[in-house]
C-alpha cells in the first residue's frame, strides 16, 4: 500500500514509517519538527539525541535498503498538503500531526489557540485533501482516550446505544476531556464524523491512552533510528517519565491521591493497531472506533511498578504525592472496553517486569543526558 504519515519526525510517527516500510509498503512521512522546535523553547529535549527526518531515512536505507520518501512542511497549509496528496496517490493516511501534549495546550492563551488552530485546521485540511483527490483514501486518526474523560459508566469503543422516551438511537459516546488538547481531539472527531456523513469518506478513529516504551522491532537496528522519547512534564508520557525520575533519583511525581487510572500500551502495540487499521480499512462512509489500549493501571499502581523493578536494579526509588496541578478525579469509575482491534488480531504485549526492566536499561545509558529542571515544573491548569 501507499501510506501518508503525517507527523512523521514524532514519537510514533518515525516508528510507524520504518514499521510500514519494513513490512514491504510504500512511505512517504511529512512533518513540520514542531515537535523539536518546542522542546527547544521549553528547554525539555528528548533523552536520546534524534538525527533529523532526513538523515534518519537515510540511516534506514543504508541499513535495509528500503527508501521512505520525506516532506518537511506544515499540514495547516493547504496548498502544501494538497500537492503531497497529488503527487503520491496515498491510500491510507497515518494522521499523528497535531499539537499532543495536554499541558502545553494549557500553559497559556497563545499555546491553547496554537493547539485549536493546528490541530482542526490540520484534521480539517485532510478531509478536505481525501475528498479533493481521492475519496477512498482511508484516513486513520489518532484520537485519545482522554475524549471520554472518567464517566460514572463503562466507556463503549466510540458509540453508545441510547432510548429515549420509547425510542431508539447509536450517537457518539460523550465525551468530556479534561485539558484544552483533548478538548481538540473530541473537536477532531466531530469534524471527521461530519464529513464521513456529509462526503461518505472512509475514517478510523483510535482512541489510544497513554503510550511507553522507547523502541520497536526496528529501531533496535541502530539507536539512531530510535524513536524521540521526552520525559518532561510537557511531552513526556507517564510511565516513560517516571522511569527517568527513577534512574536520576528524582522522586516519581504521583499527582495527588494517585487513583486516576487509564488504559495504556506499549509502542510496539500502536504500531500493530495502526498498522492493523490500515490493511484492514473501514468502509466508505463509516467512522470507525477503536480504543487503543491493552490494560488499565492507576498512577499509583504504575509508581509501585516502577520503584519495585528500580528498587532490584539497584535505584532507590522514592514516590512523591505532589499537589496536583490539573483538575481532574484523582480517584473514580474507570471501565472502558477495548476489544475491537484484539478482533483485528492485535497481540499485546503487556507491562511486565521485564519490560520494565528494559526501559531501565536504555535510559540508563543515557542518564548523563537527563536535564532534572525539565522534569516537574507544575503547569497549572487554574
Ligand atoms: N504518545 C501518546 O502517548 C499518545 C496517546 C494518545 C494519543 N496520541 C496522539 O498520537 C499522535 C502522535 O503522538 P506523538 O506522541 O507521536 O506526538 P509527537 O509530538 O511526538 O508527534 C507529532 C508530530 O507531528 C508534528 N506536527 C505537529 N503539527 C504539525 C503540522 N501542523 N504539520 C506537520 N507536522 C506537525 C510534530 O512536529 C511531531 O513530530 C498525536 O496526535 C497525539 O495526540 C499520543
Amino acid at each position: 500500500m501507499k501510506i501518508l504519515v503525517l507527523g512523521a519526525d514524532g514519537y510514533l510517527g518515525w516508528p510507524t514509517c520504518m514499521y510500514f516500510s519494513q513490512r514491504g509498503h510504500e512511505v512517504l512521512g511529512v512533518d513540520n519538527y514542531f515537535r523539536r522546535y518546542a522542546s527547544i523553547e521549553l528547554d525539555c529535549e528528548p533523552l536520546m539525541p534524534a538525527p533529523n527526518l532526513l538523515q534518519r531515512a537515510q540511516v534506514w536505507q543504508e541499513l535495509t535498503g528500503k527508501r521512505i520518501e520525506m516532506a518537511i512542511g506544515d499540514i495547516t497549509d493547504y496548498n502544501f498538503l494538497l500537492e503531497i496528496f497529488k503527487h503520491f496517490h496515498p491510500e491510507a493516511v497515518i494522521h499523528y500531526a497535531e499539537q499532543p501534549s495536554a499541558p502545553y495546550s494549557m500553559i497559556d492563551r497563545d499555546k491553547a489557540a496554537f493547539t485549536v488552530q493546528n490541530n482542526l485546521l490540520g484534521t480539517l485540511n485532510i478531509a478536505y485533501a481525501v475528498k479533493e483527490t481521492d475519496p477512498a483514501c482511508h484516513i486513520v486518526k489518532l484520537g485519545t482516550m482522554g475524549e471520554y474523560g472518567t464517566p460514572n459508566i463503562d466507556i463503549e469503543e466510540g458509540w453508545l446505544d441510547i432510548e429515549h422516551k420509547g425510542r431508539q438511537d447509536t450517537f457518539l459516546f460523550p465525551r468530556q476531556a479534561s485539558s484544552l488538547y483533548h478538548t481538540s481531539k473530541i473537536q477532531d472527531t466531530d469534524l471527521l464524523w461530519f464529513y464521513v456523513r456529509t462526503w461518505g469518506i472512509r475514517v478510523t478513529d483510535l482512541m489510544q491512552g497513554p503510550v511507553y516504551g522507547l523502541s520497536t522491532e526496528e529501531s533496535d537496528l541502530d539507536e539512531r533510528l530510535m524513536p524521540l522519547f521526552n520525559y518532561d512534564e510537557v511531552f513526556g508520557t507517564v510511565l516513560n517519565r517516571f522511569i527517568v525520575q527513577a534512574v536520576s533519583g528524582y522522586p516519581l511525581t504521583v499527582y495527588g491521591r494517585g487513583g486516576q487510572t487509564r488504559g495504556y500500551l506499549n509502542i510496539k502495540d500502536t504500531m500493530q493497531c495502526v498498522y492493523l487499521s490500515a490493511t484492514q480499512p473501514s468502509r466508505p462512509g463509516e467512522l470507525r472506533i477503536f480504543n487503543q489500549v491493552t490494560e488499565t493501571f492507576s498512577v499509583t499502581e504504575l509508581a509501585e511498578k516502577v520503584k519495585a523493578v528500580g528498587d532490584r536494579l539497584g535505584h532507590k526509588v522514592e514516590i512523591n504525592s505532589v499537589p496536583n496541578p490539573r483538575a481532574e478525579k484523582e480517584e473514580h469509575y474507570y471501565n472502558p472496553k477495548y476489544s475491537g482491534l484484539l478482533d483485528l488480531g492485535l497481540k499485546p504485549h503487556f507491562l511486565t517486569e521485564d519490560v520494565l526492566a528494559d526501559m531501565f536499561r536504555v535510559v540508563e545509558k543515557y542518564q548523563d543526558r537527563i536535564n532534572r529542571n525539565a522534569i516537574f515544573r507544575g503547569i497549572s491548569w487554574k
